[in-house]
């Protein structure tokens, strides 16, 4: 780093590594779980930038370090703040009211204030890192209120934020307690990007109903207080004599490292993997995979049922056909997630003793999270990959199955309530709480002639190749170079419609 500081920081609530301190207090790491550190990585390693977040446990203080030739800044949290903020706020409040309150959110007033007092330890944290001028992006909903403190702290700084998970309809967001101060957290950034074009509708209406600005599109124009610095901003006054400045808030579907997928799944090694797992697993015709993270927004319990239905009703055999669950573990302190995993765990045993024999298991389930290389050897060894999320920001998990399959083959079964399904159209799509629908779609994909795979994998593909990482962080970025610049910003969003870049790809349903 210059001595002035870093000219991009990447704030996000956890670093992409898992610190562990042996004995001695050496620390050692191993990757983070989650699509946010999928996604983030490369964008990182292929700058001269810094990533502000927490090592992965409680109450390390570490100097910053360079891992994966990325600089790294940690933030301690303690014993406390943990419950009280991640587990708490973060994961039984936020989570469950942004995923369309699958499960029933709870509020304490408890954890909101120590939701505060940590956002402002990571503000605090990145504004040290960041050069004058340089450009902060902000991650995920652990953070909403960072973009704000920032800019108080630091007119200056060019602010993005990205929430990687959907941002729910009005009715569901009204029910927060402290639903007006998050939206104003976000307008501090000068770049909200979203998933979905729905998800970005959906603030723009809570913005709205709560602060009364007017919008224009996925322009946002917010007052200028009395006194309040703007950097180099530009401030206009709108049609009622107010000073304002602009905010943009629009969908930038995130994606993965496409080309180092279709790298792994070339190497011979991993290709020998792949068929050493088919035959470990007794060789069936068919095998289907389901990769999560031990959640209940996934659908796991879903998935379930339609599959033990099928092995019930005779229309698969457990001869033929296995069923391979990698559930990574996740928030395990969290109650919702504890009943989840017995849920899932009792129905996994219940199917396993009715259907599997003492040569052909129904169910492999793994509780564990693997390398990305053992992960691309399971994606090639499945003829068949089930998303049945129920409700899901993106889902990078599709696109690592389709950036996997260099041969064309495999099929895509995918919830349409997954971000990914916007794009990924040539996917089996699946209403996952319709459990029959889910049914018909896993035969079809079991019985899929091979032509009709080929077609529906290569469109695929295609889509996953041109719109990947790199072309979405370039595509923000850019949009925040723009935004903070002197050009008109409405002329440079028509010319970016006029284009159709992904940014502008409208879903088919909202
Ligand atoms: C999702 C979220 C990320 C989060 C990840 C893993 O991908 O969008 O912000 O990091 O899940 O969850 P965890 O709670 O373990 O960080």
């Amino acid at each position: 780093m210059a001595s002035a500081g870093y000219d991009l920081v990447v704030v996000a609530n956890r670093l992409p590594v898992d610190v562990t301190l042996d004995d001695d207090g050496n620390p050692s790491w191993t990757r983070s779980p989650g699509g946010l550190v999928t996604a983030l990585e490369p964008v990182v390693q292929g700058s001269d930038g810094a990533w502000v977040g927490w090592g992965g446990a409680a109450d390390l203080d570490l100097e910053p370090f360079d891992a994966d030739d990325m600089r790294l800044v940690p933030v301690p949290l303690s014993e406390d703040e943990l419950t009280d903020y991640y587990e708490g706020f973060s994961n039984d409040t936020l989570w469950p009211l942004y995923h369309d309150v699958i499960q029933p959110p709870t509020f304490h007033r408890q954890w909101w204030d120590v939701y505060q007092r940590v956002n402002r330890r990571f503000a605090e944290a990145a504004a040290a890192q960041a050069a004058p001028g340089a450009t902060i992006w902000v991650h995920d909903y652990q953070l909403q209120l960072v973009p704000k403190m920032l800019r108080d702290a630091r007119p200056d700084l060019v602010i993005g934020f990205f929430d990687h998970i959907p941002f729910p309809a009005y009715g569901i967001y009204a029910q927060l307690p402290w639903r007006r101060q998050v939206i104003e957290g976000l307008l501090g950034a000068d770049v909200i990007g979203f998933q979905r074009l729905a998800d970005a509708g959906n603030f723009a209406r809570a913005v709205r109903r709560l602060l009364g600005y007017e919008t224009r599109g996925s322009v946002i124009d917010v007052p200028v207080r009395d006194g309040e610095a703007v950097g180099h901003r530009r401030v206009k006054t709108n049609r009622r004599g107010i000073r304002v400045r602009t905010v943009l808030a629009k969908q930038f579907p995130i994606s993965i490292d496409a080309q180092r997928y279709q790298e792994l799944a070339s190497r011979p090694d991993i290709q020998a993997r792949a068929h050493q797992i088919r035959e470990e697993l007794g060789d069936p015709r068919t095998i289907m995979l389901g990769v999560d993270r031990l959640d209940y927004t996934k659908g796991i319990r879903h998935r379930l049922k339609a599959y033990g239905e099928l092995l019930r009703d005779r229309s698969i055999d457990v001869d033929d056909i296995t069923l391979v669950q990698v559930a990574s573990p996740s928030r395990e302190r969290v109650e919702t997630y504890k009943q989840l995993r017995d849920e899932v765990e009792l129905t996994v045993s219940r199917i396993n003793g009715d259907y599997s024999t003492i040569s052909h298991t129904a169910i492999s389930y793994l509780h564990q999270g693997y390398p990305r290389e053992e992960m691309v050897a399971l994606y090639l060894a499945a003829d068949v990959m089930l998303v049945t999320a129920l409700r899901d920001g993106m889902n990078l998990v599709a696109k690592e199955y389709v950036a996997s399959r260099i041969d064309n083959d495999g099929v895509l079964v995918l919830s349409e309530f997954t971000g990914a399904s916007d794009e990924l159209k040539q996917a089996l799509l699946v209403n996952p709480h319709d459990i029959e629908g889910l049914k018909d779609a896993m035969l079809q994909a079991i019985h899929m002639p091979k032509r009709e795979r080929a077609r529906r994998m290569r469109a695929l593909r295609k889509r996953v190749l041109t719109y990947d990482v790199q072309r979405w962080s370039a595509t923000f970025l850019d949009a925040l170079a723009h935004v903070t610049s002197d050009d008109d910003y409405g002329a440079y969003e028509r010319a970016q419609q006029a284009s159709s870049v992904p940014g502008s790809v409208a879903p088919s349903e909202s």
